[in-house]
């Protein structure tokens, strides 16, 4: 299990080009959340929510500036680099561009087999075993033995991004973040990656946090499903309740929010007003200046969690009734 608790991660920006002034980005603002065994958890939220922030501190690529997270039970404030070590065995991560992460020049071969060979030469899987795993793991993402020998640039979108699935899952994993993944592809091709991340699932038997703007996706997806705005999570519930029963203001807006057919677009959702800047970020709830549903209170204090039956969670002061 991966569990966040209490986590917040700040960055420190200048306030012009020239000026010597800093200002705080609060990216993520007190998370909690829990990522269970074999569970996908989908992240959505406007651009700049905090989505990806969140996937680095998971990968450890941000420390939290406060609260901690605990990975498979070893808690982030007293892991030491070799814990970290084993536990990156044990996650996958596919992001939007896979080409960015990937060398030009590298083969198929040497771009999946890369995280089996970035352990200590004596822990380092034989070379025969690395070929068979890469061929197992290159069938199973529907490439094959053929496509060893190849460089990136002669594969499509689609075939990129099984190329980038194959890389995570070679160490099979117990856990994949998955940041938009399908986003940068075109509809026909999306269903397709989705499909084959979805018998992947089946056969690896994976944990994901699964980040994304599509909501018909997410909901299809996972099992559980956060949603964030401007650095706090408001609202998690199971993927089958969350849009159907939103209990918090935001939510329901997403839910009744216009989808973007432009896939090429970065922001799918089409909500009134704008998303305040995580700067100026108003004190109480954030969601304040675009609540049709605000109270007296919202402005004051971020509200405190409710716990509901079915396993929802949400923040607001004034929460839709659902029945
Ligand atoms: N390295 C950084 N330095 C300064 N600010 C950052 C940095 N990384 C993220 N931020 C800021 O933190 C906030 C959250 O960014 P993040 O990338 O996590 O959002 P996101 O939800 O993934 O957005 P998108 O949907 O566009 O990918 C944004 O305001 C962003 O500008
Ligand atoms: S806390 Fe207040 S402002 Fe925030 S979503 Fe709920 S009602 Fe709206
Ligand atoms: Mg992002």
């Amino acid at each position: 299990m991966i569990s966040l608790n209490g986590v917040s991660k700040f960055f420190s920006i200048k306030h012009g080009m020239l000026s010597r002034d800093k200002l705080t980005v609060k990216a993520l603002n007190n998370i909690s959340l829990t990522i269970g065994e074999k569970e996908i958890v989908g992240l959505v939220g406007e651009s700049g929510s905090g989505k990806s922030t969140l996937a680095r501190i998971v990968m450890g690529l941000y420390k939290p500036d406060t609260g901690y997270f605990t990975f498979d039970g070893i808690d982030s404030r007293t892991m030491t680099k070799n814990d970290w070590k084993q536990l990156r065995q044990n996650l996958g991560v596919v992001f939007q561009d896979p080409v960015s992460s990937m060398n030009p020049w590298m083969s198929v071969e040497k771009i999946v087999s890369e995280p089996m060979v970035i352990r200590k030469r004596k822990e380092r899987i034989p070379k025969k075993q690395r070929r068979d795993r890469v061929v197992e793991i290159l069938e199973a993402t529907g490439l094959s033995s053929n496509d060893l020998v190849k460089k990136i640039h002669e594969f499509s979108g689609g075939q990129r991004q099984r190329i980038a699935i194959a890389r995570a899952l070679v160490l099979k994993p117990k856990y994949l973040i998955l940041d938009e993944p399908i986003s940068a592809l075109d509809v026909s091709i999306q269903a397709q990656i989705l499909n084959l991340l979805m018998d992947l699932r089946k056969q690896y038997g994976f944990a994901a946090i699964f980040i994304t703007h599509d909501l018909s996706i997410v909901r299809w997806f996972s099992d559980r499903i956060a949603v964030m705005y401007l650095g706090h999570i408001v609202e998690t519930a199971r993927a089958d309740v969350i849009f159907e029963k939103s209990r918090h203001p935001y939510t329901k807006a997403l839910a009744l929010s216009k989808l973007d057919t432009d896939v090429h677009r970065r922001e799918f959702y089409t909500l009134p007003g704008e998303i305040p800047s995580p700067v100026n970020a108003p004190p109480g709830c954030p969601f304040e200046p675009r609540c049709t549903r605000a109270v007296p209170e919202c402005t004051k204090a971020f509200p405190l969690a409710t716990h509901i039956s079915d396993g929802t969670l949400f923040h607001c002061y004034n929460p839709l009734e659902v029945e």
